[in-house]
């Protein structure tokens, strides 16, 4: 039989999660956050998990009180999501219909361009220089010339580590408020680059901030995320929810590490020093690498190939890194994530004898 599949979903191509055990590997490759809970931690956690806490579905009030507390917003400004992908996809749901164009920087987040597919946007791509650096005349520009109903800003991006400054964004959210634009702010990579374009969702009405619980809130297992805004956006965004909006260990755990702010504040001070270790070690050896304001980094090895080479070397040496970049300015790369020193120490250990 013919399954009555959309048409349009049948050009989508989807990148399979590794089948690999990740567990198995050092995981330098998805940016996640990696601090080391201690046992007295996981046990608080562990003790949590009660068979009613179990068996019953999940409760967001008090996290959604929480969340909204720390940003000095009430709970109406915030929807709580499965990751902040999932805030991102309901964005799409929400304010993309046949056709629309719809702006990313490019390259950007990989479900960026996944979700144009899906929900049939035009896609208009706003690219890097050679240097990755990106005017934002240039993407005020396109916005007046193509009035997208959905402008998605990581900030900072990723693949890239680039950032766009405060300026800059309040300059974009202005014309992207005169064009009808709908201005998404992907920051989930907040606060490894601690400014915020929160300040702007008052005096913007189009604005979204996304934000995940999966970088510098090591929660990447958990899917938990949210997107902050104007009570009438959100109020749109809830609209499209799941019957739940994530699952209870998320909350839980999220939760639990607000309160715990310190193992936070070590896991920033920690991928801090090691992106010093990691650039002067660079420096020293006359390798080139762009300056990132993200817990990864693009490393320049020369060429594609090298970089698929060096990818391979280092997963038969149990390290996961991202290499094989098609876009033409980041051919030449390799991408790591940015984790302890411990970890840093032995990936340049094994750059040197790989390179
Ligand atoms: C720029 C950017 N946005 C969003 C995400 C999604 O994160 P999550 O769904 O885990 O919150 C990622 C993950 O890699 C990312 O790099």
């Amino acid at each position: 039989m013919d399954l009555p599949i959309k048409e349009h979903l049948k050009k989508i191509a989807r990148v399979e999660n590794s089948a690999e055990k990740r567990l198995d590997y050092t995981r330098l490759d998805k940016n996640e956050g990696i601090a080391v809970f201690s046992e007295k931690f996981m046990d608080i956690l562990k003790k949590e998990i009660t068979p009613e806490f179990l068996t019953a579905y999940p409760e967001i009030d008090s996290l959604q009180k929480k969340i909204a507390k720390s940003l000095g917003r009430e709970t109406d400004n915030v929807y709580v999501t499965a990751g902040s992908d999932a805030g991102i996809k309901a964005a799409f749901e929400v304010f993309v219909r046949k056709g629309d164009n719809v702006m990313l920087l490019d390259p950007t987040y990989a479900m960026f361009y996944v979700y144009a597919g899906i929900f049939e946007a035009k896609l208009v791509k706003t690219g890097f220089d050679k240097n990755l650096s990106l005017d934002a005349g240039k993407i005020i520009r396109v916005i007046e010339e193509h009035k997208p109903k959905l402008i998605c800003i990581a900030n900072p991006n990723s693949p890239t580590g680039t950032i766009i400054e405060p300026e800059e964004i309040e300059e974009i959210a202005s014309s992207s408020f005169n064009a009808g634009s709908v201005l998404l702010i992907d920051e989930a990579y907040y606060p490894f680059y601690p400014v915020s374009a929160l300040g702007l969702t008052g005096k913007y009405p189009n604005i979204i901030v996304t934000r995940t619980f999966s970088k510098a809130m090591s929660l990447a297992s958990a899917r938990l995320g949210y997107v902050a805004g104007a009570p009438e956006i959100i109020d749109a965004l809830r609209k499209v929810r799941p019957m739940y909006e994530t699952n209870a260990f998320a909350v839980k755990f999220a939760e639990i590490i607000m309160d715990n702010p310190d193992i936070i504040n070590k896991n920033l001070e920690e991928v801090k020093r090691a992106k010093k270790y990691v650039e002067s070690e660079l420096d020293n050896m006359g390798i080139p690498y762009y300056k990132s304001y993200a817990n990864f980094m693009l490393i320049d090895v020369g060429s594609y190939e090298k970089s698929v080479e060096i990818g391979k070397a280092f997963r038969v040496r149990k390290i996961l890194i991202k290499s094989a970049f098609r876009d033409d300015n980041l051919r030449r790369c390799i991408r790591i994530s940015i984790g302890s020193m411990e970890q840093m120490a032995g990936f340049m250990k094994n750059l040197k004898e790989v390179l």
